[in-house]
């Protein structure tokens, strides 16, 4: 499956907090299908900014239950190329090109109560979790919020009406702090012991806070099935030095995309991906880092080396799935397909 990017415009901008912006698209009636999304899911977009090519994953902010229009929101990062772009150049009727919806952070509500914890700019995938969640009105639901300051907060008004209009299923807790005090270990374990045993939790935020929550949940014995965890799809700066060390063979791969079938051979240092590109087989590709899984393949025969796989997880990995952006072979003969995922 080729990476296809739809052209489209940008209805609306919104000032979402001092330092992020949410973006509203157009979507025409003809691919109103093809962007049909579940809440959770995040797009992947591609602007041109000073002549180059330009492209990250956001996560989607409305919820396809609740809101009509599709849009995702960007916090600005320091030196973040389309992050500055999007808060201060961008404007209404401007077009980007936009991958249909992906992702797999997504509630199935099954659990009774669902726990939302979310730092910075981590709520966007958890802010239309929590609306949907709201809309079918089967769980309870509580979110922890983080933030430096109450002008960085993102939604505050939005969540603060949420919780008001729905104060017998939605509780609502927000930390002001610095990043590392967010979400404490004793704020933590006190929140978990209010939590029913088939709980659910949904964690998306910087990567201290990530692994501050996850290390509490596990110390609770929660169930490593019922934590779910998106991380921050932060785009590749730096080619790694060296990915692994492979030379004869080993280079010589198969790939199979849109039902076809090429023999490429991969270049020292190359991933599977970054050898699909050069030769022009056009796979798909978001962060480049090991994240998003917009580049995930099935590996058919052989063996990959996947360094700093922070996208699948281990019942993907054991079924064959592999992330072709982070992925060198390791053995003669590898073959692998994109149209198998
Ligand atoms: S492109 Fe994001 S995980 Fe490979």
């Amino acid at each position: 499956m080729s990476q296809n990017f739809y052209p489209l415009k940008v209805k609306n901008l919104i000032k979402e907090s001092i330092n992020a912006v949410s973006i509203v698209f157009e979507i025409p009636n003809e691919l109103k299908e093809k962007f049909n999304y579940k809440a959770g899911q995040y797009l992947t977009l591609i602007a041109q900014i000073n002549g180059q090519e330009v492209r990250r994953a956001y996560s989607l902010s409305s919820c396809p239950e609740t809101d009509s229009d599709l849009k995702v929101s960007v916090k600005k990062v320091k030196d973040g190329l389309f992050s500055s772009y999007a808060n201060d150049l961008l404007q209404i009727g401007d077009e980007l090109k936009v991958m249909p919806p992906q992702g797999t952070f997504i509630n199935n509500e099954e659990s009774e109560h669902l726990v939302l914890f979310a730092a910075g700019s981590g709520i966007t995938p958890i802010i239309s979790i929590l609306k949907s969640a709201l809309h079918y009105g089967k769980q309870k639901v509580s979110l922890c919020y983080g933030n430096r300051s109450e002008a960085e907060t993102m939604f505050k008004h939005e969540l603060d009406a949420l919780a008001s209009a729905h104060s017998d299923k939605f509780s609502l807790e927000y930390f002001e702090s610095d990043e590392a005090d967010i979400l404490d270990i004793a704020k933590m374990t006190s929140i978990v012991k209010t939590t029913s045993n088939d709980a659910h939790y949904f964690i998306c935020g910087p990567q201290g806070v990530i692994t501050a929550v996850n290390e509490s949940l596990q110390a609770a014995n929660i169930s490593k099935s019922h934590i779910h965890i998106e991380y921050f799809a932060s785009p590749k700066t730096d080619k790694k030095e060296v990915i692994s060390v492979v030379s004869g063979d080993v280079l010589d791969v198969v790939m199979v995309i849109d039902d076809e079938t090429y023999e490429v051979r991969l270049n020292e240092n190359e991933t599977l991906l970054e050898a699909g590109e050069r030769v022009g087989i056009d796979p798909p590709f978001s962060c480049q880092s090991g994240v998003c899984t917009t580049c995930k393949a099935k590996l058919l025969v052989g063996e990959v080396e996947m360094e700093n796989n922070f996208g699948l997880g281990d019942d993907e990995v054991e079924e064959g799935y592999i992330l072709t952006c982070i992925s060198t072979p390791k053995t003669p003969g590898v073959k692998i397909s994109w149209d198998e995922v």
